[in-house]
């Protein structure tokens, strides 16, 4: 491994994707290093998820280069739910399964394992995110909104990939819950070892947990580094980001 493989956990340069004539992504370059919890911050409809889902093969893309752990990916790979976990923006659980059952959904399309081997992996992961074993049976309509993100979290661990996507793991969780869930990423990430790539708006998070913040506008990157840069970042959307009426009375009341 050279040394830019050891460093980084994936690189993106000069990303082009697009659906019909709207262009998204446009020449989009970015690097998350190992080890580290990047926040992503943009506009609604500005790409966040679209660049989620094409680093992990989900959406093509018309230009440029992605490599994972210093591998170019190429579209959908044999082998890429060992390397990332990813919660998605729509919570995604299947309703028809059991808690259990949907922790335990990627070790059946990946591995050849006992089913017993396959509960305590389960019964393990649960753990590891704050349920209790006995919460295993429940169906994803008997869970709350922090339960749900919690099992969502442990499906995506449940291969101990060495990279989690996160998109808005916050949003429609109380103060509380939402704090929580952050505790326990910061918890999980110093523990494994994980890189985390998180698409977030709350701000508590972006200060709380995330080592570096990166801003997406115009379909590029055009500021990344610790809050305390993006802070000073002169770039118009940035500045209307974190220094607008609303961002600028969060901020006060978080002093
Ligand atoms: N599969 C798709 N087909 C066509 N257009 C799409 C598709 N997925 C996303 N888009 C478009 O791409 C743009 C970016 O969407 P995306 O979901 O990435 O926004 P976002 O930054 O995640 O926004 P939000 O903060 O609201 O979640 C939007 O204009 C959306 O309509
Ligand atoms: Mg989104």
């Amino acid at each position: 491994m050279n040394q830019s493989q050891q460093e980084f956990a994936i690189r993106v340069r000069e990303l082009v994707v697009g659906f019909g004539r709207q262009t998204v992504l446009d020449h989009l370059s970015l690097d998350v290093r190992r080890g580290e919890i990047l926040g992503l911050v943009g506009a609604s409809g500005g790409g966040k998820s679209v660049l989620m889902r094409t680093i992990i093969g989900l959406i093509p893309r018309q230009g440029g280069t992605i490599e994972i752990m210093g591998q170019p990916t190429r579209g959908r790979t044999e082998g890429a739910a060992m390397t990332w976990g990813i919660l998605f923006q729509q919570g995604a659980l299947f309703s028809s399964l059991t808690v259990r059952q949907n922790v335990q959904f990627p070790l059946r399309e990946n591995l050849v394992l006992s089913q017993e081997l396959m509960d305590e992996i389960a019964i393990a992961k649960l753990e590891m995110v704050g349920l209790r074993a006995q919460d295993a049976d429940k169906y994803p309509a008997e869970l709350s909104g922090g339960m749900t993100k919690r099992v969502a979290l442990a499906r995506a661990l449940a291969l101990d990939p060495p990279i989690l996507f996160l998109d808005e793991p916050t949003s429609g969780l109380d103060p509380i819950a939402a704090g929580d869930f952050d505790a326990l990423i910061t918890t999980l990430q110093r523990t494994l070892g994980l890189t985390v790539f998180m698409v977030t708006h709350d701000l508590a998070s972006l200060t709380a947990v995330c080592d570096r913040v990166a801003a997406l506008a115009d379909g590029r990157i055009v500021a990344i580094g610790p809050m305390r840069e993006l802070l000073q970042s002169e770039h118009p959307w940035v500045r209307a980001y974190f220094h607008g009426k609303r961002s600028q009375m969060l901020q006060h009341e978080m002093r």
